[in-house]
């Protein structure tokens, strides 16, 4: 039931700057954002990136200071991404499952800087540890091969709740991943270690930058395509997202963002669980290129695209642009 025109006039609550805030459906907060930092070996390193102009990566020492700068901001997590060594890479990623690794160090300096301040989610993935770049075991002929993989993936999310880590998020795409590691961290007794899925991950030509920060880019052959999903498909995410629950996933997550806001919608619709979505680092370099090449103002398309994350559902967002975002939101 609605008037018509003139009684019916929409523009009379944009008129004026109060009405609009008040009218606002949705809000955006720091609470809302992920921030994403690249860990580096050494000491007093901060190694600008690149491909994502304004993120570097930090050197363990300096990853505290990070934490205290989320906490001053108001900003939950920390999404923690390495850069291996090149030396300490290998055919099977087996420094993915040693508790000094870059990892494991990152996340002690985050409890150690703030405790339970803010939260670490982990990627677990182990295409940052493997001398190929893919994230699982290869196989003779090159193929991913699935259930192995699992097993490595699941040793290295116990290796990094032992360390503190608070959010297990398998960015993989095996199939049974879930399900297995939920299961050790039980036994392990890890019972308040939440799993957030890239249940709906696809094959994307939106992550080359990343491949730049975590120092695959060079490595990998080929692409990931037999293990992250076709951009074509949207039943099978929904597919994706059934098994991660199903498994014992406390959230999931849809990857890439924007291109993807249909995706998040669909989940959150059906499933009624808590959404998360990663404006991936192609999405964060576009930004700043239209920015850098006068194509759009680069504070008012980070806070559009931010904000159009929540109105398609997402609980959160994971964004290289999370501290700017939440220095603007605080004014
Ligand atoms: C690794 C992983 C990737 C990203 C997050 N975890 C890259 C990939 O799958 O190749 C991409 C994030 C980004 O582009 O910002 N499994």
């Amino acid at each position: 039931m609605t008037a018509a025109y003139p009684h019916l006039r929409l523009r009379r609550t944009r008129a004026a700057a109060w009405s609009r805030a008040l009218h606002r459906e949705t809000a955006l907060t720091p609470a809302d954002l992920i921030w994403p930092l690249f860990v580096t070996s050494g000491s007093g390193v901060e190694e600008p990136i690149a491909s994502l102009p304004g993120v570097s990566r930090w050197s363990v020492d300096r990853i505290g200071q990070r934490a205290r700068e989320a906490v001053s901001l108001g900003i939950p997590v920390l999404a923690l991404f390495p850069n291996t060594p090149r030396d300490l890479r290998c055919e099977t990623g087996r420094e993915a499952l040693n508790p000094d690794n870059l990892m494991c160090r990152a996340i002690k300096a985050v409890k150690d800087a703030v405790g339970a301040d803010v939260g670490v989610l982990t990627d677990v993935a182990l295409d940052p540890y493997t001398s190929h770049g893919q994230d699982g075991l290869v196989d003779a002929g090159g193929f991913v091969v699935n259930d192995a993989t699992v097993e490595v993936l699941v040793g290295q999310s116990l290796n990094q709740a032992a360390a503190g880590a608070d959010v297990i998020a398998p960015s993989d795409m095996m199939d049974g991943r879930v399900g297995a590691i939920r299961a050790a961290l039980e036994g392990a007794g890890h019972h308040n270690v939440q799993i957030m899925a890239y249940a709906a991950k696809y094959a994307s030509a939106f992550y080359g930058p990343f491949r730049d920060a975590v120092g695959s880019a060079g490595l990998l052959k080929g692409d990931k395509r037999t293990y992250q999903m076709d951009y074509g498909n949207a039943e099978e995410a929904l597919r994706e997202v059934a098994a991660d629950l199903a498994e014992g996933a406390d959230s999931v997550m849809v990857k890439p963002g924007l291109p993807y806001l249909d995706i998040v919608r669909r989940v959150k619709e059906r499933f009624e669980v808590p959404v998360f979505a990663y404006q991936v680092s192609g999405e964060y370099a576009m930004i700043e290129a239209a920015a850098a090449a006068g194509a759009g103002d680069r504070d008012a398309l980070v806070l559009e695209t931010l904000t159009a994350f929540r109105r398609a559902g997402a609980s959160g967002v994971l964004t290289y642009h999370a501290a700017h975002a939440a220095r603007m939101i605080n004014g």
